[in-house]
């Protein structure tokens, strides 16, 4: 029978593809695949909704398929073990700074949010550029030897950084920057929307880090007062769950920036948050704040990470990128 050849084509680990879910023949396989969802893991974590609309089947369809991929992956509920072997899976890019690595806990994890928030010039941009350089580098060199997409809301990206980096660790510039795919987005909905269309182009091209900077800050100036937060922070939490999906589905690193702003109520400690209140605080699974120090040394400090000590360091930025 044809559908074995065909599992091997699609399916990249299981023994069963998206050929062997119940009613999917040649078309539908066809338009499945098109719209992104070409392997069971996608279809077991997509929504009725969003295979009737991109794919058009019809709700019942949607429903019985989606139930399909998830007993064939045994998802909802895991063993122990299998959890073991998904975290198994994954792997973590260099910063550049041995610093800022250990308090990762080896670097920036694949499977994960991590957001850097701090205030204008603490270095959330450059720490940016550099990791979509990083990301590149082969395994024993702390890369995942995987392209970069990037996000840019603030019209902060620069290539000429990226070639600087690059030459700092002897890689061919231009290489480098063709390893990043670049999307600058004008609004949240926008934003939004890139990510939904993000699938085909992980596949495509071996996508190991989505960045998106910054998170907020067209959330923040759209969304204006007090009655527009509520819908605001509704839109946030959608938007990071489409990106933990991401994450674990495909294995990948995801990094989002955040600016803070003033809290006037504290007067001892820390007076500044960071935008998008506890939505993104909890959504994302490593918080990491960035404050400039004298010298042109950069502080970093991890808090509510799930298995990592609190702590603090110092790296600085240098001509050659983000460094101890
Ligand atoms: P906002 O986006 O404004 O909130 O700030 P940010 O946190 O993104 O700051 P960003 O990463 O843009 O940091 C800017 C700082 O990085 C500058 O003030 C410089 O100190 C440093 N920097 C940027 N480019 C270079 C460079 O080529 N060489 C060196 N040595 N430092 C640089
Ligand atoms: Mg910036």
């Amino acid at each position: 029978m044809a559908t074995k050849k065909r599992k091997k084509e699609v399916g990249d680990k299981e023994e069963y593809s998206i050929y062997d879910l119940p009613g999917v023949g040649e078309v539908t396989a066809e338009k499945l695949i098109e719209a992104g969802f070409d392997t069971l893991e996608a279809i077991a974590t997509a929504s009725v909704y969003e295979l009737k609309e991109t794919v058009g089947l019809t709700e019942s369809q949607a429903l019985k398929i989606i139930t399909a991929a998830r007993e064939m992956l045994k998802m909802g509920f895991l063993t122990g073990i299998e959890v073991l072997e998904r975290r198994s899976k994954i792997r973590r890019i260099t910063t550049g700074s041995k610093n800022l690595d250990t308090l990762l806990g080896g670097g920036i994890e694949t499977q994960a949010i991590t957001e850097f928030a701090g205030e204008f010039g603490s270095g959330k941009t450059q720490i940016c550029h550099q990791l979509s350089v990083n990301v590149q580098l082969p395994e024993d060199k702390g890369g995942l030897n995987k392209s970069a997409i990037y996000i840019d809301t603030e019209n902060t990206f620069r290539p000429e950084r990226i070639m600087q980096m690059a030459k700092a660790l002897n890689l061919d510039e231009k290489k480098v920057l063709e390893n990043i795919t670049y999307a600058r987005a004008y609004s949240s909905d926008q934003q939004m929307l890139l990510i939904d269309k993000v699938k085909e182009i992980i596949r495509e091209k071996n996508v190991g880090l989505i960045i998106i900077d910054s998170l907020t800050s067209l959330f923040r100036a759209e969304y204006i007062g007090r009655g527009a937060l509520a819908e605001r922070q509704q839109k946030l939490n959608k938007h990071l769950h489409a990106l933990q999906k991401l994450a674990e589905t495909y294995n990948i690193a995801i990094v989002v920036t955040n600016q803070v702003v003033a809290k006037p109520d504290i007067i001892f400690g820390d007076a500044s948050i960071p935008i998008g209140g506890h939505i993104v605080g909890h959504t994302c699974t490593y918080r990491i704040f960035l404050r400039k120090a004298k010298g042109g040394k950069r502080i970093a400090r991890i808090i509510d990470a799930p298995h990592l000590p609190e702590g603090e360091i110092v790296f600085s930025i240098t001509n050659d990128g983000i460094r101890d």
